[in-house]
């Protein structure tokens, strides 16, 4: 399964990897949010019984020392609620036996992109979408069995041990929430060492793999939708074939 894109459901996906064999899982599951995808509906029902089931399927899948980093936004506003998904995601995490290990807030920069409610009164308030969360989980301990290091320059370390990234939003005409890269190669940086196998099993357009790619590690993802998967694979493709030229 090891760098490749997988078509398919990831629940029924992280059931055929070997137990143990993840040392880290970073992707960004659906909100909730009524976004438009492909082939999935993102409604929050659907997606409460999504978050439950990849946390109690991961859970066996990660290596004692594997971690788990989801990005999700704080709030999930759809036509009807207002809706803490980090709070469900956290305690499905932590039933499934995974310990909370850090928070950083994505500092998306002030794009305007959510409603803002009822202007100039506190009527009816709503905040705008600046920042999204990375929730960390650890399996069994916090820090990594083998001691390794240094994995990155000083510098770099720097820039990603504050917990707070300022990173401006990507966006791209053929999927409607991505990440940027700078988001995922900040957390496969801090989170694991080179040589580790990165699971991501809402993979999108293969961002968590590209940089998994770029930072010596090994990548599997795993997308529900043909489309999105023929995106990935194309990048990835692209990606180690210009590696080979060099
Ligand atoms: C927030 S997007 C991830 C985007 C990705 N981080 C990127 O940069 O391209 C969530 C993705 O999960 C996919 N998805 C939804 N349900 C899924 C499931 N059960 N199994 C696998 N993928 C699923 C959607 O099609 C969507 O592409």
């Amino acid at each position: 399964m090891i760098n490749k894109i997988h078509n398919g459901d990831c629940i029924a996906l992280i059931k055929e990897l070997k137990d143990e064999s993840i040392d880290l899982t970073f992707t960004s599951p659906p909100y909730g949010a009524n976004v438009e995808y492909d082939t999935w509906e993102d409604d929050i029902v659907g997606n409460k019984i999504l978050i439950k089931g990849l946390a109690q399927n991961l859970f066996p899948k990660m290596k004692i020392d594997g971690r788990v980093a989801l990005n999700i936004a704080p709030k999930v506003i759809n036509t009807k609620e207002r809706y803490p998904l980090f709070l469900e995601l956290c305690n499905s995490f932590i039933a499934a036996g995974f310990m909370f290990m850090d928070i950083v807030v994505w500092d998306r920069g002030n794009n305007g992109s959510i409603a803002w409610g009822i202007w100039d009164s506190s009527q009816f308030p709503n905040t705008i979408g600046a920042c999204e969360l990375i929730v960390l989980f650890a399996k069994g301990q916090y820090n990594k069995l083998n001691k390794q290091g240094p994995t990155m320059s000083h510098k770099e370390f720097l820039e990603i041990i504050d917990n707070i990234w300022h990173i401006s939003p990507e966006f791209n005409k053929n999927h409607p929430a991505v990440f940027p890269l700078k988001l995922a190669l900040n957390a496969i940086k801090l989170w694991s060492y080179p040589g580790d196998i990165v699971l991501d099993p809402f993979c999108g357009t293969g961002t968590t793999c590209l940089a998994a790619e770029r930072l010596d590690r090994k990548w599997i993802g795993f997308e529900i939708s043909p489309n999105y998967c023929k995106i990935a694979v194309k990048t990835l493709e692209y990606e180690c074939s210009q590696l080979r030229l060099f």
